[in-house]
């Protein structure tokens, strides 16, 4: 069944930049309040600008509602600190945006193994983590939204100038597969959870850090990832859930309309 997002809390990891941030406050506009978890209190490097705090003075400068909750997705006693501070707060949280990633972009031979286990406990454990502390609540509620900010690695194997790394390839993959053992395990409590992608690469610090100028031809804006978050954040298991799919993929099959206004 679908809902409206207007008055829904929602959970954004990721939120201190790219498209974590562009979710954050197409959320608010739609009138969520916002949970905005990231590490990033203040900008750490010039490289990589945004903060939780930057995120929800934006929220809160175009009149949304937001709250700026420090966490790291692969601490389990910080996660769980993150969500008992929502609930606090809001009494509630309806949707979890799993959209906190990092990538280390070495071939395998050169990937120290501290690297490899660090992609895959930010990019597979995180979501894990994060969706094991919201659970408790959103089935005492009887519903909620679970959405996985996934990638085209976990399925296309890469070509010319877009190859994945292993690391990432593989941490998405087992994302995908998450998603769909917990939309089946959750279910029967109401529970939304499905998988997005971008189609395409979507501009955005983190993209910005490891591919040069020359290289960015084609990107685009997060406009389409917002649009089918927030469709997302208004499903339970009544209406979309399991499914794996890429921003215009959704955007065909359910007739959404994109606005740049990101
Ligand atoms: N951009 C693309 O073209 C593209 C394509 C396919 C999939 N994706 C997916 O889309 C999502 C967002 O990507 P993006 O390009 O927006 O990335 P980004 O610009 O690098 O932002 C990543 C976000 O994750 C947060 N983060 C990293 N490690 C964290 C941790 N341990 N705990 C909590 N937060 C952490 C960062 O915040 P802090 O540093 O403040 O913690 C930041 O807010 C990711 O899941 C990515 O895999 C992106």
């Amino acid at each position: 069944m679908e809902t409206a997002v207007r008055g829904k809390i929602a959970v954004v990891t990721g939120a201190s930049r790219g498209i974590g941030k562009a979710i954050a406050l197409g959320f608010a506009r739609e009138g969520a309040a916002v949970v905005v978890a990231a590490r990033s209190e203040s900008a750490r490097d010039e490289r990589l600008p945004g903060s939780i705090h930057e995120t929800v003075a934006e929220i809160e400068k175009h009149g949304g509602q937001g709250l700026a909750v420090r966490c790291d997705v692969t601490d389990e006693a910080g996660v769980t600190a993150m969500v008992e501070t929502a609930l606090e707060t809001y009494g509630r949280i309806d949707v979890l945006v799993n959209n906190a990633a990092i990538d280390f972009p070495f071939p395998v031979t050169e990937m120290p193994l501290k690297r490899w286990e660090l992609v895959m406990r930010v990019n597979t454990t995180g979501p894990f983590l994060c969706s094991k502390a919201v659970l408790p609540a959103m089935i005492a509620q009887g519903r909620g939204s679970i959405i996985n900010i996934s990638s085209q690695a976990a399925t296309e194997r890469g070509s010319g100038t877009v190859g994945y790394s292993a690391v990432y390839a593989a941490s998405k993959a087992a994302l995908d597969r998450f998603t769909w053992a917990l939309a089946a395990e959750v279910g029967k409590h109401n529970i939304a959870v499905n998988a997005l992608k971008p189609a395409g690469v979507v501009d955005t610090e983190g993209m910005r850090l490891w591919v040069p100028q020359e290289e960015r031809q084609g990107w685009t804006s997060p406009a389409a990832m917002v649009t089918c978050a927030v469709f997302l954040a208004k499903q339970d298991a009544g209406g979309v859930t399991g499914t794996v799919a890429v921003d215009d993929e959704y955007i065909c099959w359910h007739g959404l309309k994109v606005s740049e206004d990101t």
